[in-house]
């Protein structure tokens, strides 16, 4: 196996189980590697610190998925650590028949991500050494899960930064267009193929169910990017008199009224429309809400564009604050790793300074348990949200 010796001082981390080596650590190879191949990685006077796979073309070129010397990459590794990812999902008693299965790091399989849809499975690959070993991965997930079929999917940025070639499609058994879920009490249509992401949001499910909580009795709520309707159904559901759900993807809000068909929930109104526009034609019209809820896409994609970002949250808050009534509350969260709670803190203490009004926070949230993150990868912790009262 292709030796890597990373420079004097990186072993600490390494060490500390930190699993990514970057190109600017690596101090050279015994050999030239190509994409995907497996990996040991020593320390400068090589020493054993782990084994991994590497991408010398990418950034991060070493991905270390074992530290332990008798614990090589193998079918039998990627085997078990499905096997622990499903025995820790069974813990979790989520009340749905979808749910996260693989966190990429988070389940100690960086590139992989598995998401369960009732009898089907997406998996969604993002390295280019995780599409090496994908054959392993489909394999313990038939003998496993014995799901109906297996979907693939790749990631963002898996051509861009990884050079993958890997195409979408069925990798195992049938799947169907469209696949209905059961999530507590509510039903949702997941396009599979044509969906966003893995084709539902499953890390919001706690917050989905939470927001209940803050509908009161004829409550009018807002549910801002709202895809296909997880937070207008749950509002509606929990005696909301009127909910309005905006989303930019005629798509997803196709899906969203057949969601609220197939829970008998009527009296949404779906609007598609680019939602900063939209609140400021509600603010024109002096529409007022009791619960504004805001999940947007990811405005900070990497680190640089973090200022920009802020400018974004910072509008939608003012908008926000200026549509929703007194005791009234807002939601909001961020998928962007990038993006902080200090970062969500400071945009609402701006927001909340230009109106002039006084909030305070009830709560905060991040993704739901089946989304376990690394404490030495900050980017498996991507999605946060606040809640704020006004007063
Ligand atoms: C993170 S998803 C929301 C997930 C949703 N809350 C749920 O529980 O399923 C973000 C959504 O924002 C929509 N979107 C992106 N840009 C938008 C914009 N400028 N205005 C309105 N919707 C937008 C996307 O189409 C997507 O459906």
């Amino acid at each position: 196996m292709i030796q890597v010796r990373v420079k004097p001082g990186v072993e600490d981390s390494i060490r500390a189980f930190f699993p990514w080596v970057y190109k600017r650590d690596i101090m050279g190879y015994s050999k030239k590697p190509q994409k995907g191949d497996l990996v040991v990685v020593r320390d400068y006077a090589g020493r054993f610190l782990g084994y991994g796979y590497v991408n010398p073309d990418s950034a991060i070129s070493v991905r270390i998925l074992s530290f332990e010397k008798e614990e090589p990459i193998d079918k039998e590794l990627i085997r078990k650590r499905i096997q622990k990812a499903i025995e820790y999902r069974k813990r979790l008693n989520l009340q749905s028949d979808a749910y996260r299965l693989v966190h990429s790091e988070g389940d100690l399989l960086p590139g992989l991500v598995v998401d369960v849809y009732g009898d089907y499975v997406v998996v969604e690959l993002s390295t280019y050494g995780m599409s090496k070993l994908k054959h392993w991965v489909f394999e313990a997930l038939v003998d496993l899960l014995k799901p109906k079929g297996i979907y693939q999917k790749i990631g963002e940025y898996a051509s861009s930064s990884e050079g993958m070639e890997d195409e979408e499609g069925v990798v195992h058994g049938s799947v169907p267009e469209e696949v209905v879920i059961t999530e507590g009490d509510l039903k949702y249509k997941v396009q599979i193929s044509a969906g966003q992401k893995t084709g539902f949001f499953l890390d919001q499910r706690r917050e989905r169910r939470f927001i209940r909580k803050l509908v009161r009795e004829k409550s009018h709520c807002l549910d801002l990017f709202c895809y296909t309707g997880g937070f207008a159904l749950n509002m509606k559901r929990a005696g909301a008199e009127k909910v309005v759900a905006v989303d930019i993807s005629d798509r997803a809000l196709q899906t969203a009224k057949l969601n609220a068909e197939l829970n008998n929930l009527s009296g949404i109104e779906w609007v598609e429309a680019n939602a900063f526009d939209y609140l400021r034609k509600l603010q024109s019209e002096g529409r007022k809400f009791d619960l504004v809820v805001m999940d947007p896409p990811p405005f900070a994609k990497s680190s640089s564009s973090i200022q920009n970002a802020m400018r974004g949250y910072k509008e939608l808050l003012i908008r926000a604050l200026h549509i929703v009534k007194p005791q009234g509350y807002i939601a909001f969260y961020s998928c962007s790793f990038h993006i902080t709670e200090e970062h969500l803190l400071k945009a609402l203490f701006e927001a909340v300074k230009d109106v002039r009004k006084r909030v305070r926070i009830i709560g905060k949230s991040f993704q739901d348990l089946d989304h376990p993150w690394l404490l030495q990868i900050p980017n498996t912790l991507y999605l946060k949200g606040i809640y704020a009262e006004v007063l």
